[in-house]
């Protein structure tokens, strides 16, 4: 039976309760408002050690997040597999995240790298940096140029793959279209199989251990079989690829791809071995939030009459009406096409990241509370890019609201965070708006398309990236005469 007051059942309250009875001294101020400071957010710690509230989180993590914080505050800690997570909901917090020198990239992601990648946390914090910005270089704004034509070309020649009409799957779709042009562009030329067989294959293993991305970044390895399985496919895929790549030359320019330019670098610092390893994290990067973004717009453009069609008008202005020929597509092509950027990134503002994450390194304050070091502290661009105050009307699908985005300076609406924030935000986020823009313009160049099914729900089940489309959608194409 617990006797103690109402007010008195947490720590906090019974430490002050104690206190209350002490005489009043300098000394004793000064213990009273320490533990003032110290004082933690609330905390959601379930009631099996260890597991935390590991269940309910796990059912449906972003729901959970929510509804936290209309029960708890803006800042709560959630107890999961051993792990404190403190997430932070408002500007208070939002400024810790992203301007506090307390809080670690690095830290926050080794260990996810480690179990999903297999690279050992002294190596990745050794290299990082560096490979940080060896990455960024290669697909920073000023290099995108180097991308349009071969993007255009790997596009298209996909696309005549696809016959004259038909009906498809939109995200299977998505998928043929760009994992081999994805592959191709950051890897090497021909790299992505051709051979129907292997090209299941690959689409079997890499969903597997995209979907099992999340478990597999905080399980042993043992307890996902199938998961592992597929890991360990894609590690030997770049395994038997990696001499070709390094010594490959690209026929038309003599421009390293970024895996080749990642080579170079690990070959610098003796750490060869670990090419795979680093080809598998690219890859995963490159792709897994890029093709559910590409879905979605295209399904977001076919569900609003008025917006497609507003986008094919500007594609017949810039490139001509109809679509049999191969077309150029140039960075002033693409600057007079606006409304496609800002549909896609209306598009990823929707179905942004669940969260992303950062170390505490010394205890940090927000509001009335001090998060502990050691704590991962989280923000969710999903719920971020939900709240009125900075997203008007922020559940409908609004392209014009990036009217007000200084997009010609590179920048973003304010508290847009789908690529994360701070130093280490998304390396690729220009190559990605670049390949979704050409991929779109080529799709309604050659094609007039339609929806069979209504917009799919999104599934609340991953944290990690952008949300998944749940349940099918397919489209219905023709090509255009
Ligand atoms: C719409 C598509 C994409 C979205 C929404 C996205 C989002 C993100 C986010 C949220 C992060 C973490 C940043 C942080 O915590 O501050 C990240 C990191 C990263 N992204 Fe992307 N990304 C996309 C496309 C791409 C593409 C196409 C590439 C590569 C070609 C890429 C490469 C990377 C890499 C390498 C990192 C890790 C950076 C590091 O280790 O410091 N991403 N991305």
């Amino acid at each position: 039976m617990n006797h103690w007051p109402d007010c008195l059942k947490n720590r906090r309250c019974i430490i002050d309760f104690i206190i209350s009875f002490l005489p009043k001294g300098g000394r004793l101020n000064i213990l009273s408002s320490k533990w003032k400071n110290l004082r933690r957010p609330p905390c959601i710690r379930g009631w099996i050690p260890w597991i935390g509230a590991g269940f309910e989180f796990g059912k449906t993590p972003l729901e959970f997040i929510e509804k936290a914080r209309i029960k708890y505050g803006p800042v709560f800690t959630v107890i999961v597999m051993g792990t404190r997570m403190t997430f932070v909901t408002e500007e208070e917090g939002i400024n810790v995240f992203l301007k506090s020198k307390e809080i670690n990239f690095e830290l926050a992601v080794q260990n996810p790298v480690y179990h999903t990648a297999s690279i050992a946390k002294n190596i990745f914090l050794k290299l990082h940096e560096k490979l940080y910005i060896t990455v960024k270089g290669k697909m920073g704004i000023f290099n995108l140029y180097k991308f349009t034509g071969q993007l255009t070309e790997e596009l298209q020649e996909q696309l005549q793959n696809l016959g004259t009409h038909g009906t498809t799957d939109l995200n299977k779709f998505m998928r043929h279209l760009l994992y081999p042009v994805t592959v191709n562009i950051l890897f090497k030329k021909g790299l992505f199989p051709t051979d129907e067989r292997k090209i299941r294959e690959f689409h079997q293993h890499f969903q597997a251990y995209d979907e099992g991305f999340e478990y597999g970044s905080q399980l042993p390895e043992c307890l996902l079989r199938n998961w592992s399985k597929s890991k360990k496919w894609l590690l030997a895929l770049f395994e038997k690829n990696i001499p070709d790549i390094k010594t490959h030359k690209s026929a038309k320019e003599n421009y390293p791809t970024v895996m080749q330019a990642v080579l170079d670098l690990l070959e610098m610092e003796a750490n060869e071995q670990k090419s795979p390893n680093y080809g598998l994290l690219l890859l995963w990067a490159s792709l897994s939030n890029t093709v559910p973004v590409a879905f979605w717009t295209f399904a977001f453009v076919l569900s609003h009459p008025n917006i497609h069609r507003t986008i094919m008008e500007g594609i017949s202005s810039v490139f001509g009406t109809a679509g049999k020929d191969k077309i150029k597509v140039s960075e002033d092509d693409l600057k007079k096409l606006p409304l496609i950027k800002w549909c896609i990134l209306e598009t990823i503002r929707l179905r942004a990241p669940g969260v992303i994450a950062r170390k505490v390194l010394k205890p940090v304050k927000i509001l009335d509370y001090t998060v502990p070091s050691g704590d991962l502290l989280m923000l969710s661009p999903f719920w971020l890019h939900r709240n009125p105050k900075y997203f008007p009307e922020p559940d409908l699908f609004k392209p014009e609201r990036w009217k007000e985005a200084n997009l010609e300076k590179h920048a973003f609406l304010d508290c847009f965070m789908a690529f994360g924030s701070g130093k280490y935000q998304c390396p690729g986020r220009w190559l990605a708006l670049l390949e979704i823009q050409i991929c779109i313009i080529l799709i309604f160049y050659y094609y007039d398309c339609s929806l069979l099914d209504p917009l799919p729900k999104q599934s609340s089940l991953h944290l990690v990236g952008v949300q998944q489309p749940e349940g099918r959608c397919r489209i219905q194409f023709k090509q255009r005469k």
